[in-house]
């Protein structure tokens, strides 16, 4: 889950209140107390093919469902898979090959297929519901952040806009290898890492891109983010893409939701900018980290970009070219 419409929805609407429920709507995914200090992790996350391979987009989409249960600090343990096609005309081996590619997701994650649900849908749709198990004292919440703490991402930027490009018939797969790789990466090791760490908060950067997601953080957090352009770590062919006209919608509407809570240096071009808010599928985590426990985080061969600071303030974002 993410910020998103339906959130707002499942807000709005009164439910009677369990003392069990630890994190509701509103965070990357729920989080229900059980007994001994072990709480249960759950989250759903469907989308639309991003590659042409039908295995590919299989084993990309469970990356990005299991993504959600980790930015929570949390370990997967069992998945549902949800397929939506067009029942009619439609080539039920590229059902098999999507599911064998999520298996091989899961494989690597240590997770159990348990079952799953299709519906009949006009465009090809699939995701994991995925249930997981994590400790009271070490969920991650979006919120934490403090004055002094570094902001460190995980995965470059740009997934967005190359997928974009895919579909456009602007690159084909074998030119986005390096995208492709990143967006198979599952999340688990990183979330480790800053939790061994002394992580203060943190999050998966998704659909609202990189300020969108800073955004929601540093509000929770009641700080402002600093982030610095020149460290923000870019997939190659993305400034191409964008000046090819391959920037997916979202960015543009991201940017918009963004007007007046982002302070973006006037030096930024409009493509540096939609690259900050360019949608990312199956993207990396967004953690804050205090400055004197870097050494823990850098003394791995893991991806940590220090790509900016927390400083007092009141969830505003501030970006410096
Ligand atoms: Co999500
Ligand atoms: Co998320």
């Amino acid at each position: 889950m993410g910020p998103s419409d339906l959130e707002h929805i499942i807000d709005s609407i009164v439910q009677a209140h369990d003392r069990s429920v630890i994190v509701g709507p509103g965070d990357d995914a729920g989080i229900y107390l059980l007994s001994g200090g072990q709480a249960i992790v759950e989250t759903v996350d469907i989308i639309t093919p991003v590659v042409d391979t039908p295995f590919l987009f299989g084993a990309i989409s469970a990356v990005n469902s299991l993504s959600d249960i980790y930015a929570m600090g949390g370990r997967p343990l069992t998945a549902l898979a949800l397929v939506g096609f067009p029942s009619c005309d439609f080539e039920i081996n590229v059902i098999k090959e999507i599911m064998q590619g999520a298996i091989s997701t899961l494989d690597k994650a240590g997770v159990m297929l348990m079952g799953g649900h299709s519906f009949d849908d006009p465009e090809i749709k699939f995701g994991l519901s995925v249930t997981g198990t994590v400790e009271k004292d070490k969920i991650l919440r979006q919120k934490g952040s403090r004055p002094g703490d570094l902001l460190i991402l995980t995965k470059p930027l740009g997934i967005g806009i190359l997928t974009t490009a895919l579909k456009g018939g602007k690159l084909k797969e074998k030119d986005i290898q390096e995208a492709l790789q990143w967006m198979l990466k599952l999340n688990g090791d990183a979330a480790i890492k800053a939790i061994q760490s002394g992580v203060t908060a943190a999050t998966d950067v998704t659909g609202f891109g990189l300020l969108g997601h800073a955004y929601t953080m540093a509000k929770g957090s009641s700080v402002n983010f600093i982030i610095d352009w020149k460290h923000i770590p870019i997939l190659s062919k993305t400034m191409e893409m964008i000046d090819a006209g391959m920037v997916p919608l979202g960015a543009y509407n991201n940017l918009k939701f963004l007007e007046g809570k982002v302070q973006m240096s006037s030096s930024l071009t409009e493509e540096e900018r939609l690259v900050l808010a360019d949608p990312q599928t199956s993207g990396g985590l967004l953690i804050t980290l205090p400055e004197d426990r870097l050494a823990q985080i850098k003394d791995d061969k893991g991806p940590f970009h220090i790509i900016g600071s927390v400083e007092k303030g009141t969830g505003e974002i501030i970006v410096h070219a």
